[in-house]
C-alpha cells in the first residue's frame, strides 16, 4: 500500500523523510519518491526497488532544504516504474504532489488538461492533481485555493500532499477516504498517512478527516473544510503506540487488522467500477477482450488455496446468473491433467494474490500454449501472472502482509460478482438483476462492519470450543467453499485440526466421526438451500455433536437446534459468502491467539509460493 511522508520545519527534511519512509516499508512498495525545497526550487529523486538504494544514491545526497514530501508507492495504474513513482509534477516541474487512494474520474480530467495543452509523463491518476493545481494557478489563486479548486473536481479517495515553488513556505495536505495524520512538533510538522513515520519525533498527532484540508507553515497550521470552506478547530492526540504497534494500526497482528480493514477493502475493490442506474459494472482492464468474452461458451477458473476456494464461488456466481458452464480447478492438478480446451469458446481465469504462485503461473502459459483467452484477477500490479494474461482485474486489496488471506479473498469475492454481472449483462441477465446486485453490492462494506462489531461475542465462542481437537466446517452451495475456507483459516493458524465439507455430504461418510468431542461449523443463511442444511444440523444434533451456526439475522427456529449462533446481516444469495466468512476468520484467529500461536506468520507457510 502506498504510504506518504511530508515535512516542515527546521531540520533537513531528506532525513526525516527518509527515515519515514522506512518505517512505511512494512506496507510493501514497489518504487519511493521524494521532493525537497530549497532557495525556492524544487529537486526529486525517484527509484523503483528498496527505500535503502533511495538513501545511498547520488541525487539524494544533493536534495538539502527543510520543506519536502516523500512516497512509497505501490503500484495501482501503470507498472512500477521511476516515471509513475511519486512525487509527479506538473509541466513546469515547479508543483509536485504526492497521492494515496485513487481518482476514479482521472481519465476525464487527463483528457480535458490535454485538451487545454498540459503534457503528461506518467501513467498514473495522481498526475492530474499536479496539472488541476497547475492550472488553478495560472487562473491566479494561491496554492490551497488552487488544491480546493482540484479537489472539487476528482472523485475517488485520496491522501495528498502538495508542494509548489511559487508558495515556497506552504505544504498543502486533503484527506478523502485515505488516511493522513500530521504530527506537531515544536516548530515543525511531520506529515504521514501513518504514524509509524512520525512517533520518533512528537506522540502529539492530529488526524485529518474526510473533506478537510491543511495548510501548513514552519511555525503553525490550520484545517478547513472543503465544503463549507470553514476553519476547524482540533486538538492533537496524544498517541501511545509503540512503533511496533503503529505498524498494525494498534491492532496486535496484522490478520487482525487486514480482518478488520475488509469494509474499506470491499470499498476499494468496488470505487469506480459500479453502475447502478444502468445496473453495469466498468472493467477496464477486460476493455480488450469485450468482444472475445461476449463469444465465450465455458470459463476454467484455476487457482490455489484461498484463491481456489474464491473461483469455487465464483464458479456458482457465473452459473447461476451469466449462464455460463464454469469448472474451477486446483492449479497443480490443471496443470498436469489433460484440460479441453477450445480456442475462441474456452477462457482460462486465474486467481491470486500475489501474481507470483508458480502452479497458477503455469495454468496461464498451458491455456496460452492451446492458444485459449487468459485473464487474471491478480493483487500485485505488474506481478507476473498479470503481465502473462491476456487481460484482467486488480483487486485494489493493498498489500496483504499476514500470511493467511484474508481481505485479498473478500476482495477476490468481490471482483468474481463484478465479473459475473459484467459477463451476465452482456448475456440475458436484466436490467433488473443487474441494479439489484449492484445494490446490494454497495451494501456488503456496512454489513460487514456490523459483523466486526460481534467480535467480542465470536471471541466468547472461540473461548468455549478452543480445546476441541477436530472440527468439521460445513455447508451448502454457496457456502460450501466458504466451509473449506474456514477450515482452512483454522488449520492454517492455529493447527487445530479441521475438515471442510458439504453440508449435504455429511451422511455418506464423514458423520461416523460426530460425537460429543467433535464440534460443526455450520454456514446455515436463509438462502436457497436453508431446509436442507437445518435437516444436516438436525443429523448431527441427533448424534450429539455440537453445532456453531453462522445464520441470518432474525433467524429464530436455528437458535432451536444449534448450541451458539453467529448473525450476519441478510444480503442477496450469492453475495452471501463474503459476510458469512468473517466470523470463521475472527474464530480462527481467536482461537490460534488463545493457543499461542504465531498468527502473522504459521509454521510451514510462505506468504508467496513460487516453487512447484
Ligand atoms: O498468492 P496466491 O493467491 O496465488 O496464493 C494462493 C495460496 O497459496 C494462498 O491462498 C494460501 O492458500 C494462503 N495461505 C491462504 O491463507
Amino acid at each position: 500500500m502506498c504510504g506518504i511522508v511530508g515535512y516542515i520545519g527546521k531540520r533537513e527534511a531528506a532525513s526525516v523523510l527518509l527515515d519515514g519512509l522506512k518505517r512505511l516499508e512494512y506496507r510493501g512498495y514497489d518504487s519511493a519518491g521524494i521532493a525537497i525545497l530549497k532557495d525556492k526550487r524544487i529537486n526529486v529523486a525517484k527509484i523503483v526497488g528498496r527505500v535503502k538504494q533511495l538513501a545511498e544514491s547520488e541525487r539524494i545526497r544533493a536534495l538539502q532544504g527543510t520543506t519536502g514530501i516523500a512516497h512509497t508507492r505501490w503500484a495501482t495504474h501503470g507498472k512500477p516504474s521511476e516515471r509513475n513513482a511519486h512525487p509527479h509534477g506538473d509541466c513546469t516541474s515547479t508543483i509536485f504532489v504526492v497521492h494515496n487512494g485513487i481518482i476514479e474520474n482521472y481519465k476525464e480530467l487527463k483528457q480535458n488538461l490535454e485538451q487545454e495543452g498540459h503534457t503528461f509523463t506518467s501513467e498514473t491518476d495522481t498526475e492530474v492533481i499536479a496539472h488541476l493545481v497547475e492550472k488553478f494557478k495560472k487562473e491566479g489563486n494561491n496554492l490551497e485555493t488552487s488544491v480546493k479548486k482540484s479537489l472539487k473536481l476528482m472523485k475517488g479517495a485520496y491522501a495528498i500532499l502538495v508542494m509548489a515553488e511559487f508558495e515556497p513556505e506552504t505544504l498543502v495536505a486533503a484527506r478523502l477516504s485515505s488516511p493522513l495524520r500530521i504530527g506537531i512538533g515544536t516548530n515543525e510538522f511531520i506529515i504521514a498517512s501513518d504514524p509509524s513515520a512520525i512517533l520518533n519525533y512528537t506522540q502529539e498527532i492530529v488526524t485529518l478527516r474526510d473533506g478537510e484540508i491543511a495548510v501548513l507553515e514552519e511555525d503553525g497550521y490550520t484545517i478547513s473544510s472543503l465544503e463549507e470552506n470553514r476553519i476547524i478547530d482540533r486538538e492533537a492526540e496524544q498517541v501511545e503506540w509503540d512503533l511496533e504497534q503503529a505498524e498494525k494500526g494498534g491492532f496486535a497482528h496484522f490478520m487482525l487488522k487486514e480482518i478488520f480493514e475488509q469494509p474499506e477493502t470491499i470499498e476499494n475493490s468496488l470505487r469506480g467500477r459500479v453502475m447502478v442506474d444502468e445496473g453495469l459494472v466498468k472493467l477496464g482492464g477486460l476493455d480488450a477482450v469485450k468482444e472475445e468474452l461476449r463469444q465465450i461458451e465455458r470459463l476454467t477458473i484455476v487457482a490455489c488455496g484461498t484463491a481456489y476456494y474464491a473461483g469455487l464461488v465464483g464458479e456458482y456466481m457465473i452459473e447461476e446468473y451469466a449462464g455460463i458452464p464454469v469448472e474451477t480447478c486446483i492449479a497443480s492438478e490443471f496443470r498436469y491433467r489433460k484440460p479441453i480446451l477450445i480456442p475462441k469458446k474456452d477462457a482460462v481465469l486465474v486467481l491470486s494474490q500475489s501474481g507470483e504462485t508458480a502452479d497458477t503461473l503455469a495454468a496461464v502459459s498451458e491455456a496460452k500454449e492451446k492458444g485459449i483467452l487468459s485473464l487474471g484477477i491478480v493483487n500485485v500490479i505488474g506481478s507476473t501472472i498479470a503481465q502473462n494474461t491476456d487481460a484482467g482485474i486488480y483487486n485494489h486489496a493493498g498489500p496483504e502482509i499476514g500470511v493467511a488471506s484474508t481481505k485479498v479473498f473478500v476482495s477476490q469475492l468481490t471482483v468474481l460478482a463484478l465479473f459475473t454481472l459484467f459477463l451476465g449483462r452482456q448475456r440475458q441477465m436484466s436490467l433488473t438483476m443487474g441494479k439489484r446486485i449492484t445494490e446490494e453490492l454497495l451494501k456488503i462494506p456496512d454489513h460487514v462492519r456490523t459483523i466486526l462489531e460481534t467480535d467480542k461475542s465470536i471471541f466468547e465462542i472461540t473461548q468455549r470450543y478452543v480445546n476441541y481437537p477436530d472440527f468439521f466446517f460445513l455447508g451448502r452451495k454457496y457456502n460450501y467453499p466458504i466451509a473449506l475456507e474456514g477450515a482452512l483459516k483454522l488449520k492454517e493458524i492455529s493447527y487445530i485440526h479441521a475438515e471442510g465439507g458439504s453440508s449435504g455430504e455429511l451422511k455418506h461418510g464423514p458423520i461416523a466421526m460426530i460425537d460429543p468431542n467433535f464440534p460443526s461449523i455450520f454456514i446455515c443463511p436463509k438462502d436457497s438451500v436453508y431446509e436442507k442444511n437445518l435437516s444436516n444440523m438436525e443429523e448431527v444434533k441427533a448424534r450429539q455433536g455440537k453445532i456453531i451456526a453462522v445464520a441470518t439475522e432474525g433467524d429464530d427456529e436455528i437458535q432451536k437446534i444449534a448450541d451458539e449462533v453467529i448473525f450476519i446481516p441478510k444480503t442477496l444469495e450469492m453475495l452471501t459468502p463474503l459476510l458469512s466468512v468473517i466470523p470463521l476468520q475472527l474464530f480462527a484467529y481467536h482461537a490460534a491467539v488463545l493457543k499461542g500461536k504465531d498468527v502473522d506468520k504459521p509454521r510451514n507457510l510462505a506468504k508467496s509460493v513460487t516453487v512447484e
